[in-house]
């Protein structure tokens, strides 16, 4: 569905499809070059990251593996614990892959903190980071992502894959909600 679709539900569309689309294609040539000659597994992490892993992985003009994970976060409603549990493992093997994860957003970047750490462990040639979107002001934990889509003020957003209560994943746009939606 499109913003058009859900207008009451939403206080404004931060990023179009399209503009979130045209981003992609500019990173996907970034990461081309950066991994020329190289085999790349993208790592995707359930459920937020399944629209940037599909659009990312159709973007790049080359050969690529997915593989994907489901973490759960311990934390109450939309605040981010950084304490994870896996609920699904990767069926690939790691060591001396270069790894690409593939995150929708990075908010505190507790999760992805924990995440890293567990995959630099299975002895990867190499990890990287892509990630659509990134709080930069919410963010508790020092991680590095080399990839990022776009830069979003502190608020909480929904569409492109990320979700408030299950709903909106569907959206085809980012947005933020409004109020009416929460109460
Ligand atoms: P972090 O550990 O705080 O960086 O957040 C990890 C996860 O929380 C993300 O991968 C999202 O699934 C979810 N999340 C964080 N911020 C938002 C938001 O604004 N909207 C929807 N989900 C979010």
């Amino acid at each position: 569905m499109d913003a058009s679709d859900i207008q009451s539900d939403l206080s404004d569309v931060l990023y179009t499809a399209d503009q979130i689309q045209n981003r992609l294609n500019e990173l996907a040539a970034e990461i081309e070059a950066d991994y020329a000659g190289r085999d790349l597994l993208l790592v995707g992490v359930l459920n937020g990251a399944i629209m940037v892993m599909a659009d990312l992985s159709r973007s790049l003009k080359r050969h690529c593996e997915m593989d994907w994970m489901a973490i759960s976060s311990y934390g109450s409603g939309t605040q981010s614990s950084g304490v994870v549990r896996i609920l699904k493992d990767l069926n690939t093997d790691l060591s001396g892959r270069h790894v690409l994860v593939v995150e929708d957003i990075v908010d505190t970047g507790l999760t992805l903190a924990y995440l890293i750490q567990n995959l630099k462990s299975r002895n990867p040639a190499s990890i990287g980071v892509m990630a659509m979107f990134r709080k930069p002001e919410a963010l508790r934990s020092p991680v590095e992502v080399k990839y990022i889509g776009y830069d979003l003020p502190n608020e909480f957003v929904v569409g492109y894959g990320l979700d408030y209560a299950g709903r909106y994943r569907n959206l085809r746009d980012l947005g933020t909600l409004a109020p009416h939606v929460y109460s």
